[in-house]
């Protein structure tokens, strides 16, 4: 069956400029990375884009802290991030920043758009202001005692002690993290989105699937509220766009960040020679997709559709939110040791351990999702390593040694392979849905079943045995292109073991569809092991790395 050949703009969401890639955000990008190598496997034309969010108050101070320009500081960044993403095998088609001129255009077309449309408003409102900063202070750079239990050096709007929330204004002892000022209150004139103004298109944006039942019951709560302005300006000394027509006031960083999904997609047409304009159009069939972690759905399901809609844009085809990572049951944490980089873990483990175990536990839903280090450890080695890349190393030195390394002409055991081939539909269907922990448990159920069959069949007894030859390329040639299926299911989650799969069995794996035949009177390669267990002391030192790191920043 010939199934349309879809257009999809995937995006994950853009990490801040101000720190390392950890293993938290990577939940995400090998989420929407398989997700994308699953769909370019169905031969869609998937484009998955990202790009540095490189705006706000957080990266200029960073930037001041280590003494560089934010644009050199910027560059710096982008670079490891990069690294990151590059060792983690998370496949982007184009990664670029919020801060670039193509960015800057769009951002001005859209505001401008909105303010013609009459859905921008201004107002005076008070807030913390550093005297000598001379700047505004966002909650999270105000520092003071809570009101509540009276623990010391509690930042803006919470307590991290009892959970108490509150005003920062009701701090005791408030300071600046800036200066150490105290801060005055000042007035000074905001611009603001009326995002009420988009209540209606909203909601039956919302009921129409485009979001996750979960979500659609939480933004019910919004509408029933009422949606309040969303004041988008912030007074220089910022990081930012400026906000064309006014004077020392920047647009919010919230405002340009997903502008710049578009300007990724648009660069990245452009390095091709492609028109771009026509997928961002309401009428476009192009599917648009966000991958984004659940802390960001409101940014991402009424600001973002109504400042599309606003512009005369088309809104998202899906908004994907998932869970956050926790590890060893709780959440990331500097004090604890658990807050891991990604760059220390590229130092101790291999980057497909943690894609499988992130695999196995992704799910479509908001669950948070756990990386318990004793599971991680043996979910790798019993199933990629026990069960899958047992099946090859079983079967494929008798092939070699006692077939010319060749397998046979017809497959002994048809219906064996017939229901593996078969399962694929299935497995296409999780990964569709984002339901990889489903696929992975499908995928190891097969892999059960074939190391059944070996170990029924025995090929170490037959090879023994003194007309062996025959008898034990047809069983060692079912494995193998048991296997195969296997390992194929497998490409989007594990791309790097594919490929040395492919070299081993001297072939290539391109469509779904070759799952139906099996390879037969085919010369396989020398075996060379696919992965290899994971060592507890790896684990270990990686923790131990971590802890150091932490100390030095
Ligand atoms: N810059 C914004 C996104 C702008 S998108 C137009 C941002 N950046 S972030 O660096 O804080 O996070 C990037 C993505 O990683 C977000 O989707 C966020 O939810 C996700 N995660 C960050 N920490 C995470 C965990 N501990 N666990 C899972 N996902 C996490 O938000
Ligand atoms: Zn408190």
């Amino acid at each position: 069956m010939l199934s349309q050949r879809r257009s999809l703009i995937v995006t994950s969401a853009l990490p801040y400029a101000n720190g390392p890639i950890h293993l938290g955000h990577l939940v995400e990008y090998i989420q929407s990375d398989i997700w994308c190598r699953y769909q370019k496997m169905q031969q869609h034309q998937c484009t998955h884009v990202c790009a540095d969010d490189a705006h706000g108050t957080a990266i200029m101070l960073r930037a001041k802290r280590e003494r560089m320009s934010p644009s050199v500081f910027l560059a710096q960044v982008i670079r490891e991030h990069k690294a990151d993403f590059a060792g983690f095998h998370i496949d982007f088609d184009y990664y670029y920043s919020t801060n670039t001129p193509e960015n800057r255009i769009l951002c001005n077309k859209i505001y401008e758009h909105n303010r013609a449309g009459g859905h921008i408003a201004r107002r005076v409102i008070s807030q913390a202001y550093d005297p000598e900063a001379e700047q505004f202070l966002p909650d999270r750079f105000i520092q003071g005692t809570c009101p509540k239990c009276g623990a010391t050096e509690q930042y803006g709007d919470h307590c991290e002690a009892c959970g108490a929330i509150y005003s920062p204004t009701d701090l005791i002892n408030p300071t600046s993290a800036i200066s150490g000022a105290t801060p005055v209150t000042r007035e000074s004139e905001h611009l603001f989105f009326k995002l009420a103004d988009f209540t209606e298109s909203l909601q039956q944006w919302c009921q129409a699937g485009h979001v996750q039942p979960e979500v659609a019951n939480k933004l019910q709560e919004w509408f029933d509220a009422g949606l309040a302005d969303w004041d988008i300006s912030r007074d220089e000394p910022y990081y930012g766009f400026p906000i064309p027509g006014e004077k020392g006031k920047y647009f919010y960083v919230w405002v340009d960040a997903p502008i710049g999904y578009i300007a990724s997609f648009n660069k990245y047409c452009q390095s091709l020679g492609m028109e771009y304009d026509s997928h961002w159009q309401p009428e476009s069939d192009t599917e648009l997709y966000h991958f984004i972690g659940k802390d960001i759905i409101t940014f991402h399901t009424l600001f973002w559709p109504a400042l599309l809609e606003g512009a005369g844009l088309r809104r998202p085809t899906g908004v994907f939110a998932h869970g956050f990572l926790t590890v060893n049951g709780r959440k990331m944490s500097k004090s604890r040791g658990t807050f891991i980089r990604a760059s220390t873990y590229l130092r101790h483990l291999n980057p497909e351990y943690l894609r499988y175990y992130f695999a196995t536990r992704l799910t479509s839903g908001l669950d948070d999702i756990d990386l318990n280090f004793a599971d991680f450890a043996q979910r790798i080695n019993s199933d990629l390593v026990g069960k899958v890349v047992n099946i090859a190393s079983r079967c494929a030195g008798f092939i070699h040694k006692q077939c010319y390394s060749q397998l046979s002409a017809v497959c002994a055991e048809p219906e064996l392979y017939q229901e593996f081939a078969a399962a694929r539909h299935e497995i296409c269907d999780y990964y569709e849905q984002r339901e990889y922990a489903k696929a992975m448990r499908c995928i190891m159920a097969l892999a059960d079943r074939a190391n059944q069959y070996i170990n029924e069949e025995k090929p170490w007894v037959l090879a023994k045995q003194e007309d062996h030859g025959m008898a034990v390329q047809k069983v060692c040639s079912v494995g193998l292109n048991l296997f195969r299926l296997l390992i194929f299911y497998l490409k989007p989650v594990l791309p790097i073991m594919t490929r040395e799969a492919e070299i081993f069995l001297n072939t290539h794996f391109y469509d779904w569809s070759d799952c139906d035949k099996p390879l037969l009177r085919h010369t396989i390669k020398p075996f060379e092991p696919l992965l290899t267990r994971i060592n507890p002391a790896d684990i270990e030192a990686m923790l131990a790395d971590t802890e150091e790191t932490g100390r030095l920043v």
